[in-house]
Protein backbone atom coordinates (compact mmCIF):
# COMPACT_ATOMS: atom_id res chain seq x y z
CA UNK A 1 0.00 0.00 0.00
CA UNK A 2 1.21 3.42 -0.87
CA UNK A 3 2.48 6.28 1.55
CA UNK A 4 3.11 4.17 5.37
CA UNK A 5 6.79 4.14 5.50
CA UNK A 6 8.54 6.22 7.59
CA UNK A 7 4.36 7.57 8.93
CA UNK A 8 3.86 8.31 12.98
CA UNK A 9 0.87 6.27 14.34
CA UNK A 10 -1.14 5.91 17.40
CA UNK A 11 -2.91 2.44 17.72
CA UNK A 12 -5.06 2.11 20.94
CA UNK A 13 -5.97 -1.42 21.34
CA UNK A 14 -2.37 -2.73 20.25
CA UNK A 15 -1.79 -5.20 22.84
CA UNK A 16 -4.15 -7.98 21.79
CA UNK A 17 -6.68 -9.41 18.97
CA UNK A 18 -7.46 -6.34 16.22
CA UNK A 19 -5.09 -3.82 17.07
CA UNK A 20 -2.18 -6.57 17.45
CA UNK A 21 -2.66 -7.36 13.96
CA UNK A 22 -2.56 -3.70 12.69
CA UNK A 23 0.42 -2.65 14.68
CA UNK A 24 2.29 -5.68 13.47
CA UNK A 25 1.07 -4.54 10.00
CA UNK A 26 2.03 -0.89 10.25
CA UNK A 27 5.67 -1.68 11.84
CA UNK A 28 6.38 -4.28 9.07
CA UNK A 29 5.33 -1.03 6.69
CA UNK A 30 7.65 0.88 7.99
CA UNK A 31 5.84 3.34 10.33
CA UNK A 32 7.20 4.36 13.89
CA UNK A 33 3.79 3.27 16.04
CA UNK A 34 2.46 4.55 19.74
CA UNK A 35 0.83 1.01 21.21
CA UNK A 36 -1.71 3.15 23.53
CA UNK A 37 -3.09 0.03 25.84
CA UNK A 38 -4.27 -0.68 29.51
CA UNK A 39 -2.64 -4.18 29.05
CA UNK A 40 1.00 -3.17 28.76
CA UNK A 41 2.07 -6.94 29.19
CA UNK A 42 0.28 -7.94 26.28
CA UNK A 43 1.62 -4.24 24.62
CA UNK A 44 5.42 -5.49 25.27
CA UNK A 45 4.43 -8.57 23.29
CA UNK A 46 3.29 -7.13 20.31
CA UNK A 47 6.44 -5.16 20.49
CA UNK A 48 8.45 -8.40 20.60
CA UNK A 49 6.09 -9.94 18.36
CA UNK A 50 7.58 -6.93 15.48
CA UNK A 51 10.76 -8.60 15.22
CA UNK A 52 13.42 -6.67 13.73
CA UNK A 53 10.77 -3.41 13.67
CA UNK A 54 10.22 -3.67 17.09
CA UNK A 55 12.69 -0.55 17.79
CA UNK A 56 10.09 1.23 16.39
CA UNK A 57 7.20 0.35 18.69
CA UNK A 58 6.42 2.21 21.56
CA UNK A 59 4.20 1.00 24.49
CA UNK A 60 1.90 3.36 26.27
CA UNK A 61 0.23 2.22 29.39
CA UNK A 62 -3.01 4.33 29.05
CA UNK A 63 -6.79 4.06 29.88
CA UNK A 64 -8.13 5.84 27.07
CA UNK A 65 -11.68 6.74 29.02
CA UNK A 66 -8.93 9.27 30.73
CA UNK A 67 -8.30 12.39 28.73
CA UNK A 68 -5.11 13.40 30.76
CA UNK A 69 -3.97 10.16 30.25
CA UNK A 70 -4.46 10.42 26.29
CA UNK A 71 -2.79 13.91 26.47
CA UNK A 72 0.47 12.90 28.59
CA UNK A 73 1.49 10.00 26.36
CA UNK A 74 0.60 11.58 23.17
CA UNK A 75 2.65 14.37 23.97
CA UNK A 76 5.31 12.25 25.47
CA UNK A 77 5.42 10.08 21.59
CA UNK A 78 5.47 13.41 19.43
CA UNK A 79 8.63 14.45 21.58
CA UNK A 80 9.97 11.46 20.87
CA UNK A 81 9.13 10.24 17.42
CA UNK A 82 7.67 13.58 15.90
CA UNK A 83 3.92 15.11 14.72
CA UNK A 84 1.27 12.14 14.72
CA UNK A 85 0.03 10.97 11.19
CA UNK A 86 -2.22 8.19 11.65
CA UNK A 87 -4.87 6.92 14.47
CA UNK A 88 -6.33 3.70 14.55
CA UNK A 89 -8.60 3.63 17.81
CA UNK A 90 -8.96 -0.12 17.90
CA UNK A 91 -9.47 -0.34 21.57
CA UNK A 92 -12.81 -1.58 22.64
CA UNK A 93 -14.39 -3.78 25.57
CA UNK A 94 -18.39 -5.12 26.24
CA UNK A 95 -19.52 -7.92 28.64
CA UNK A 96 -22.41 -9.17 26.74
CA UNK A 97 -25.91 -8.97 29.28
CA UNK A 98 -29.33 -8.56 28.55
CA UNK A 99 -30.03 -4.49 28.78
CA UNK A 100 -33.13 -4.93 31.37
CA UNK A 101 -30.31 -7.66 33.21
CA UNK A 102 -27.77 -4.39 32.81
CA UNK A 103 -27.22 -2.10 35.29
CA UNK A 104 -26.10 1.84 35.12
CA UNK A 105 -22.21 1.11 36.50
CA UNK A 106 -22.14 -1.54 33.19
CA UNK A 107 -23.29 1.38 31.04
CA UNK A 108 -20.69 3.85 32.73
CA UNK A 109 -17.65 1.72 31.96
CA UNK A 110 -19.00 0.13 28.54
CA UNK A 111 -19.44 3.84 27.49
CA UNK A 112 -16.44 4.93 28.88
CA UNK A 113 -14.87 3.03 27.04
CA UNK A 114 -16.04 2.63 23.47
CA UNK A 115 -17.57 6.39 23.46
CA UNK A 116 -15.17 8.14 25.82
CA UNK A 117 -12.37 6.72 24.67
CA UNK A 118 -11.97 7.32 20.95
CA UNK A 119 -13.43 10.88 21.84
CA UNK A 120 -10.56 11.80 23.98
CA UNK A 121 -7.97 10.11 21.57
CA UNK A 122 -9.26 11.95 18.66
CA UNK A 123 -10.13 15.16 20.25
CA UNK A 124 -6.22 15.50 21.29
CA UNK A 125 -4.52 13.63 18.56
CA UNK A 126 -7.01 15.34 15.74
CA UNK A 127 -6.12 19.03 16.98
CA UNK A 128 -2.62 18.82 15.41
CA UNK A 129 -3.53 16.93 12.21
CA UNK A 130 -5.79 19.42 11.53
CA UNK A 131 -2.95 22.09 12.17
CA UNK A 132 -0.84 20.76 10.02
CA UNK A 133 -3.17 19.86 7.12
CA UNK A 134 -2.87 16.52 7.30
CA UNK A 135 -3.97 13.31 9.21
CA UNK A 136 -6.05 10.26 8.80
CA UNK A 137 -7.93 8.07 11.53
CA UNK A 138 -9.78 4.69 11.48
CA UNK A 139 -12.41 4.13 14.16
CA UNK A 140 -13.35 0.86 14.76
CA UNK A 141 -16.89 0.13 15.59
CA UNK A 142 -19.09 -3.23 15.23
CA UNK A 143 -21.33 -4.41 12.99
CA UNK A 144 -23.43 -4.90 16.24
CA UNK A 145 -24.19 -1.01 15.99
CA UNK A 146 -25.39 -1.52 12.53
CA UNK A 147 -27.82 -4.49 12.62
CA UNK A 148 -27.75 -4.75 16.80
CA UNK A 149 -26.50 -7.16 18.68
CA UNK A 150 -28.47 -9.07 21.51
CA UNK A 151 -26.93 -9.06 24.53
CA UNK A 152 -24.67 -6.56 23.58
CA UNK A 153 -27.10 -2.92 23.75
CA UNK A 154 -25.50 -0.45 25.37
CA UNK A 155 -22.43 -1.39 23.13
CA UNK A 156 -24.21 -1.17 20.02
CA UNK A 157 -24.85 2.39 21.25
CA UNK A 158 -21.38 3.55 21.49
CA UNK A 159 -20.22 1.63 18.27
CA UNK A 160 -23.46 3.34 16.38
CA UNK A 161 -22.68 6.35 18.17
CA UNK A 162 -18.76 6.50 17.00
CA UNK A 163 -20.22 5.78 13.30
CA UNK A 164 -22.19 8.93 13.16
CA UNK A 165 -19.58 11.05 15.16
CA UNK A 166 -17.09 10.11 12.24
CA UNK A 167 -19.25 10.87 9.45
CA UNK A 168 -19.43 14.24 11.58
CA UNK A 169 -15.66 14.51 12.49
CA UNK A 170 -15.10 13.26 8.69
CA UNK A 171 -17.43 16.87 7.35
CA UNK A 172 -15.94 19.00 10.23
CA UNK A 173 -12.05 17.89 8.85
CA UNK A 174 -12.64 17.77 5.44
CA UNK A 175 -11.14 20.34 4.00
CA UNK A 176 -8.25 20.78 6.71
CA UNK A 177 -6.56 17.86 5.03
CA UNK A 178 -7.64 15.01 7.93
CA UNK A 179 -10.14 11.65 6.62
CA UNK A 180 -12.53 10.07 9.31
CA UNK A 181 -13.58 6.35 8.34
CA UNK A 182 -15.30 3.40 10.22
CA UNK A 183 -14.32 -0.26 9.58
CA UNK A 184 -16.86 -2.57 12.05
CA UNK A 185 -15.73 -5.93 12.60
CA UNK A 186 -18.11 -9.00 12.55
CA UNK A 187 -17.43 -11.92 14.70
CA UNK A 188 -13.33 -12.21 14.79
CA UNK A 189 -11.69 -14.66 17.02
CA UNK A 190 -10.27 -12.08 19.49
CA UNK A 191 -10.00 -12.64 23.33
CA UNK A 192 -12.47 -10.13 23.30
CA UNK A 193 -14.94 -12.30 21.33
CA UNK A 194 -13.87 -15.73 23.25
CA UNK A 195 -14.96 -13.72 26.53
CA UNK A 196 -18.18 -13.85 25.37
CA UNK A 197 -18.58 -16.54 22.76
CA UNK A 198 -18.60 -19.82 23.60
CA UNK A 199 -17.85 -22.71 21.35
CA UNK A 200 -21.57 -23.47 20.34
CA UNK A 201 -21.74 -19.57 19.67
CA UNK A 202 -18.68 -19.34 17.52
CA UNK A 203 -20.34 -22.59 15.88
CA UNK A 204 -23.62 -20.97 15.20
CA UNK A 205 -22.21 -17.64 13.76
CA UNK A 206 -19.59 -19.70 11.58
CA UNK A 207 -22.37 -20.93 10.00
CA UNK A 208 -24.19 -17.95 9.57
CA UNK A 209 -21.21 -16.03 7.72
CA UNK A 210 -21.74 -16.45 3.73
CA UNK A 211 -17.82 -16.79 3.56
CA UNK A 212 -18.36 -19.66 6.66
CA UNK A 213 -16.00 -19.11 8.60
CA UNK A 214 -15.07 -16.22 11.68
CA UNK A 215 -12.68 -13.33 10.87
CA UNK A 216 -9.40 -13.66 12.00
CA UNK A 217 -7.89 -10.12 13.09
CA UNK A 218 -5.50 -9.82 10.02
CA UNK A 219 -8.73 -9.43 8.00
CA UNK A 220 -9.72 -6.44 9.70
CA UNK A 221 -6.00 -5.16 10.22
CA UNK A 222 -6.06 -5.15 6.46
CA UNK A 223 -9.11 -2.74 5.72
CA UNK A 224 -7.63 -0.47 8.47
CA UNK A 225 -4.66 -0.42 7.35
CA UNK A 226 -5.08 0.59 3.74
CA UNK A 227 -7.71 3.28 4.89
CA UNK A 228 -4.40 5.07 6.68
CA UNK A 229 -2.78 4.70 3.67
CA UNK A 230 -2.58 7.52 0.77
CA UNK A 231 -4.72 4.10 -1.76
CA UNK A 232 -7.43 5.54 0.60
CA UNK A 233 -6.56 9.50 -0.27
CA UNK A 234 -9.60 10.08 -1.67
CA UNK A 235 -11.96 7.83 0.73
CA UNK A 236 -13.78 9.82 3.98
CA UNK A 237 -16.15 9.48 6.27
CA UNK A 238 -17.28 5.63 5.27
CA UNK A 239 -18.25 2.98 7.15
CA UNK A 240 -17.40 -0.61 5.95
CA UNK A 241 -17.94 -3.81 7.62
CA UNK A 242 -15.75 -6.50 7.57
CA UNK A 243 -17.60 -9.66 8.15
CA UNK A 244 -17.35 -12.76 5.55
CA UNK A 245 -20.72 -11.01 4.33
CA UNK A 246 -22.40 -11.39 7.50
CA UNK A 247 -23.83 -8.04 7.08
CA UNK A 248 -24.22 -6.71 3.56
CA UNK A 249 -24.79 -2.50 3.45
CA UNK A 250 -25.70 -0.68 0.08
N1 LIG B 1 -13.73 -9.47 18.03
C1 LIG B 1 -14.93 -9.19 17.53
O1 LIG B 1 -15.73 -10.07 17.22
C2 LIG B 1 -15.32 -7.76 17.32
C3 LIG B 1 -16.51 -7.51 16.62
C4 LIG B 1 -16.89 -6.19 16.41
C5 LIG B 1 -16.10 -5.16 16.87
N2 LIG B 1 -14.96 -5.42 17.55
C6 LIG B 1 -14.16 -4.27 18.01
O2 LIG B 1 -12.83 -4.43 17.57
C7 LIG B 1 -11.96 -3.75 18.47
C8 LIG B 1 -10.83 -4.68 18.89
O3 LIG B 1 -11.38 -5.75 19.61
P1 LIG B 1 -10.68 -7.19 19.74
O4 LIG B 1 -11.71 -8.17 19.40
O5 LIG B 1 -9.38 -7.17 19.05
O6 LIG B 1 -10.52 -7.23 21.34
P2 LIG B 1 -9.29 -7.56 22.29
O7 LIG B 1 -9.86 -7.71 23.65
O8 LIG B 1 -8.49 -8.67 21.72
O9 LIG B 1 -8.43 -6.20 22.23
C9 LIG B 1 -8.91 -5.01 22.75
C10 LIG B 1 -7.76 -4.23 23.37
O10 LIG B 1 -8.30 -3.00 23.88
C11 LIG B 1 -7.66 -2.76 25.13
N3 LIG B 1 -8.47 -1.88 25.96
C12 LIG B 1 -9.68 -2.15 26.51
N4 LIG B 1 -10.08 -1.12 27.26
C13 LIG B 1 -9.12 -0.16 27.18
C14 LIG B 1 -8.96 1.14 27.74
N5 LIG B 1 -9.88 1.67 28.55
N6 LIG B 1 -7.84 1.84 27.43
C15 LIG B 1 -6.89 1.31 26.63
N7 LIG B 1 -6.99 0.07 26.07
C16 LIG B 1 -8.09 -0.64 26.36
C17 LIG B 1 -7.49 -4.13 25.74
O11 LIG B 1 -6.52 -4.14 26.78
C18 LIG B 1 -7.09 -4.96 24.54
O12 LIG B 1 -5.69 -4.98 24.36
C19 LIG B 1 -12.83 -3.27 19.63
O13 LIG B 1 -13.16 -1.91 19.44
C20 LIG B 1 -14.07 -4.13 19.52
O14 LIG B 1 -15.20 -3.49 20.06
C21 LIG B 1 -14.55 -6.69 17.78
Amino acid sequence: MLGLNERIVVVTGGASGIGRAVTLRLAREGCTVAIFDLDEEGAQRTKVMCGEKAASVFVYHVDISDYMQVERATADFEEKAGPVDFLANVAGWDLAKPFLESDVELWRKIIAINLYGPLNVQHVIAKGMALRKFGRIVNVASDAGRVGSSGEAVYSACKGGIASFSKTLARELAKSGVQVNVVCPGPTDTPLFRSFADQKLADALTRAIPMGRLGQPDDCAGMIVFLLSDDAGFITGQTISVSGGLTMHG
